[in-house]
């Protein structure tokens, strides 16, 4: 009996609607457009408004990407959402997505923790859970509401970030399409390199934690991007060779959209031009684990990613956690 594989079968995405350019940033700290934009690429992100929480704009793209499969809310058999920005730590995001979509009140929905590569990570469970034939139809988010844990006076993060969601609904394949490889990783020993170090059991929020900005990212840049290179580009090439595929046979890189200049690394290093990597991070900014998702669905909605291309995805973030899929999209 043949194994079945699994398929991207709907993406969607939602942003919110305001807008925050590098521009307005010069004016809340000492930094530039010029800095900005040619240390990293972004030149504006979306910001949540008041009240909108991270399963608000999770529900959104879940509904598009419902809506792009032509399946029911009430069709899924599992609800994945990667976050490291959820609604409240207890009870997973993905409980607060059940309830808003209308998706069965028995369908098991629970959060993954894997901070940029939670999307990678989602897509790997979601593929297996679909082989294995324990789901037909499973949502995978990723989502992120990072400017409500910014600190929004340290310049050498709050510049990079930006607000978002990203779904897709992975189901059996009945053709060659469908995910071919997930490859996922982590290093423990970059655990001090990028964190949100308070509000967790070792330093339980206090009125002086949250004085002192514990709450928020705290990043080691040099170390992220280092890693990210490397990482990036030996993920990729895992999945290529995995897969029996050259660069050529790539029509689309769609990757984690942190900084341009590690993707010009990755670009180099694996061997496949920047004209193929699929970007948007000059609107968006880094938006963490919605940032493949996002992108893919613009592609796909923009004519440019195409039924039976090859795409390559791979993402890097805090963790170190990692990974990359290759799919007949
Ligand atoms: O999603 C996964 C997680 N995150 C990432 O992938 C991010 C990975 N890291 C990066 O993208 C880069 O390391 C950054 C964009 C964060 C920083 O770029 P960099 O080339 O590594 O810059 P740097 O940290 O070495 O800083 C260079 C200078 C410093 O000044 P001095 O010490 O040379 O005087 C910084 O203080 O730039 C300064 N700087 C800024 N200047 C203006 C840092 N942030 C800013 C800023 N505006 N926003």
């Amino acid at each position: 009996m043949s194994v079945p594989h699994s398929r991207i079968l709907g993406t969607g995405h939602y942003v919110p609607e305001r807008v925050l350019t590098n521009q307005e940033l010069e004016a809340k700290v000492d930094t530039s457009d010029e800095w900005i934009v040619s240390r990293t690429g972004i030149r504006e992100r979306h910001i949540a408004a008041e009240g909108e929480a991270t399963s608000d704009m999770a529900s959104e793209a879940a509904k598009r990407a419902l809506a792009a499969a032509g399946i029911e809310a009430t069709d899924l058999d599992l609800i994945i959402v990667a976050t490291v920005t959820p609604d409240m730590p207890l009870p997973s995001t993905a409980c607060f997505v059940q309830s808003k979509i209308g998706a069965r009140r028995d369908c098991p929905s629970f959060d993954i923790a894997a901070a940029c590569a939670g999307f990678i990570y989602g897509l790997d469970l979601a593929d297996k859970f679909v082989r294995t034939g324990a789901a037909k139809y499973v949502l995978v988010v990723g989502v992120e509401l990072l400017s409500r844990v910014m600190n929004w006076d340290d310049r050498t993060t709050c510049v990079l970030f930006g607000d978002g969601a990203g779904a897709a609904i992975v189901g059996a394949s009945d053709g060659e399409r469908g995910l071919l490889s997930t490859h996922i990783y982590a290093d423990g020993g970059f655990t001090q390199s990028l964190q949100i170090p308070g509000g967790g059991s070792v330093e339980p929020a206090t009125a002086s934690s949250v004085a002192q900005g514990r709450h928020t990212v705290h990043m080691i840049g040099k170390d992220i991007f280092k890693a990210a290179v490397k990482n990036l580009s030996a993920a990729s090439k895992a999945a290529l060779e995995q897969n029996d595929l050259t660069t050529d046979d790539v029509d689309w890189v769609v990757p984690h959209q942190a900084n341009l200049r590690i993707l010009g690394g990755v670009s180099e290093r694996v061997g496949i031009p920047m004209s193929r990597f699929y970007l948007n991070l000059e609107r968006y900014g880094n938006t963490s684990s919605a940032s493949i998702p996002i992108a893919l669905d613009e592609g796909v909605r923009a004519g440019e990613i195409k039924p039976g291309q090859t795409v390559l995805v791979c993402a890097l973030g805090g963790g170190v956690a990692w990974g990359s899929a290759v799919m007949r999209f």
